[in-house]
């Protein structure tokens, strides 16, 4: 399991150790494995100058978590907001080029929560993860999503918070269940024992993949229809798991529709992300009130406070995905220099499943 992100020190000390390369090497950002590599020849990638620092070369992509780091109140006592100046980062998977690290040798696959967003980053060993490329069938994206990061929330949200048990006709509802962690909740919730799951999204398209690719019941597209009214057609019988990734008015909507002992898992609130609010976001008062008068929990989840049960979740997600029980979607964008338009892209719903930006092969 990639690291948690270091502490605000450890990283401005990793950022001026390492800052004349970033620099440079941010000048000859299109540098990818092929053609525009002839170009490193006056900006060389940095060899690794001190005992455990290696470089290495990156195919990354940016989940939102990044956008909470430009807040002052980034919502996770592990994560601080990005100083100015300093290098962009998020979560990469890429192989070892040169090593100074004796854990780390040439050709190693490795992940971060803290990678930067560079062609050619120099980076300490101990920020590093090494992953065995058989557990993703040498699908390397696939550390970032089903069996990353992205996968562990999905599952461990489902298992810690959702209270999901098998023959017991629960229904649970998923909003963002086009992204990357909504795709495979929902999938997860089936595998379960949900005897409906419905996901809420913001294009047809989405609603057609939900339902026709991943085996979700049901799906609504929050942008031209009436969530409230769809979900009393589609769940007659109430709700009572909803994985929240959105919050706001959708979220609301939903808990509305809540029988007594539910649970929300509180994934994230992609929808207030932009308003610069403590996390979580205040409910209205009437939501509030329905969590009370029906004992429905709603308690913080964060994944990475579950790491003791990383290994074997990722293990068992390695395997869902080979057999196919559980099936991936991506949005892949190429070139580092599409990075920021990747990733506005999907604050605003531009990727289903996992947004990556493949910066080289
Ligand atoms: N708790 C944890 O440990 C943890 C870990 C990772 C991520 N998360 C959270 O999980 C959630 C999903 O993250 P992800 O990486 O999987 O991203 P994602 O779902 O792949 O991408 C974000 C999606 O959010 C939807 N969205 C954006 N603005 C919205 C709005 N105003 N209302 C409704 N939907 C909106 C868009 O889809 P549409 O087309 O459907 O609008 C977009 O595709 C985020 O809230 C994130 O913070 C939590």
């Amino acid at each position: 399991m990639p690291r948690p992100a270091a502490t605000n020190d450890a990283r401005r000390l990793d950022h001026q150790r390492g800052g004349a390369d970033r620099s440079e090497l941010s000048r000859t950002a299109n540098a990818s494995r092929s053609g525009p590599r002839a170009r490193l020849t006056q900006n060389d990638p940095p060899q690794p100058r001190e005992r455990g620092r290696l470089a290495s070369r990156p195919a990354g992509g940016p989940p939102k978590r990044e956008r909470c780091r430009m807040n002052e109140d980034t919502g996770a006592d592990y994560l601080g907001p990005w100083e100015l100046s300093e290098c962009v980062d998020g979560g990469g998977v890429g192989v070892v080029e040169t090593s100074r690290c004796s854990a780390l040798a040439e050709g190693d696959v490795v992940t971060s929560f803290n990678w930067p967003w560079q062609t050619h980053a120099v980076m300490m060993g101990s920020s590093l993860q090494k992953v065995d490329s058989q557990m993703v069938d040498g699908h390397l994206s696939y550390f970032l999503g089903p069996v990353g990061a992205t996968g562990l929330t999905a599952l461990l949200g489902v298992r810690e918070k959702g209270h999901v048990t098998k023959g017991a006709n629960q229904t649970m509802v998923v909003s963002g269940a086009a992204g990357a962690c909504g795709s495979l909740a929902g999938q997860i919730g089936r595998l379960d024992g949900c005897a409906r799951v419905v996901g809420i999204c913001g294009s047809n398209e989405k609603c057609r993949a939900l339902v026709e690719d991943l085996g979700f019941t049901a799906a609504i597209n929050y942008r031209s229809e009436d969530v409230s009214a769809r979900l009393k057609e589609i769940c007659p019988d109430g709700i009572d798991v909803y994985f929240d990734n959105v919050g706001g008015s959708i979220s609301e909507a939903i808990i509305e529709q809540m029988n007594r002992g539910g649970h929300v898992i509180l994934c994230g609130q992609i929808s207030q992300y932009n308003k610069d609010v403590p996390y979580p976001p205040p409910l209205s008062d009437k939501t509030q009130e329905i969590l009370q008068s029906r004992s429905i929990t709603r308690e913080k989840f964060m994944a990475l406070s579950y790491m003791s049960k990383s290994e074997a979740a990722l293990f068992e997600l390695s395997q869902l995905v080979k057999s196919a029980q559980i099936k991936v979607l991506e949005t892949v964008v190429n070139g580092i220099e599409n990075m920021g338009v990747a990733f506005c892209s999907m604050m605003k719903g531009g990727n289903i499943g996992k947004q990556i930006v493949k910066i080289s092969d």
